[in-house]
């Protein structure tokens, strides 16, 4: 089964329209030659999603959301909608990130009800799991992402189009990669997880990404492993020739 590899870039809190606008023209040049191989996305922040989508726009790069609310309207001064982020150009939505999970009190519970309103708005979610560096310590490594796969993913019917990003905490923004050898072992813990809950056909279809201090220099390797199949990028995406070169690693 093949799975086509998967690239996002998360800008989290960065990027003016102006920085973000110039980031995707020069990032279009360079991956302009990967297009069938390799599948690229950014999640620019909410201020910059429209005018991205705009120069996005007839290139293979698409648009991806950081986070959403679980209802398409109402009296949540601040949040942001699935449906508004499916008007301005978005295809995917990124949740449960450990970030939304530490900072802004994200739970398997809201994540599930964020990826349904997603799927209903016509989207698809980026689904982001992971461990902190005590529970690694603790030998809880796949208990908790197993508690994480299976709550967001309680009461859907088999998808193979969701994506999944295994992102260890102690990874995200450190400078600290898993090593390929613990990457893989969780992703494919993963993937039996999801054959659990949805066949074995569909965990085969299922992408599942690694993310935390991915870089041009070590995505070769973490790509390379067999249940690997693409990565999530924070801090190198945020420049467009460090985010081409982790996609090249693959393409
Ligand atoms: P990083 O972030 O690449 O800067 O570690 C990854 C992420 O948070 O998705």
């Amino acid at each position: 089964m093949s799975r086509r590899c998967f690239v996002t870039g998360n800008w989290k809190m960065n990027k003016t329209v102006a920085e973000a606008t110039a980031l995707v023209r020069e990032l279009r040049g360079l991956v302009s030659m990967v297009r069938d191989r390799v599948e690229v996305a950014v999640a620019p922040p909410f201020t910059a999603l429209y005018p991205v989508a705009k120069a996005l726009e007839d290139s293979n790069i698409a648009l991806a959301a950081q986070t959403c609310h679980a209802e398409p309207s109402g009296a949540f001064t601040g949040e942001v909608s699935a449906p508004m982020l499916k008007e301005v150009g978005c295809s995917w939505v990124i949740l449960g990130h450990s970030e939304r999970r530490q900072f802004f009190g994200e739970t398997d519970a809201t994540v599930n009800r964020k990826i349904a309103a997603t799927v209903k708005a016509g989207l698809l979610p980026i689904i982001c799991v992971g461990e902190t560096l005590q529970e690694r310590e603790a030998n809880k490594t796949l208990e908790v992402v197993t508690t994480q796969v299976k709550g967001a993913l309680a009461g859907f019917a088999a998808n193979p189009a969701f994506v999944i990003a295994y992102e260890p905490v102690w990874a995200i923004g450190t400078g600290k990669t898993a090593t390929s050898r613990q990457a893989q072992e969780v992703h494919a813990h993963i993937r039996q997880v999801v054959g659990g809950l949805w066949g074995q056909d569909t965990a085969a279809q299922v992408r599942i990404q690694y993310g935390g201090s991915v870089k041009g220099d070590n995505a070769a390797e973490l790509l390379g492993q067999p249940d690997i199949d693409g990565a999530l990028v924070g801090g190198a995406s945020l420049k467009a020739a460090d985010f081409a070169a982790i996609i090249k690693a693959r393409a």
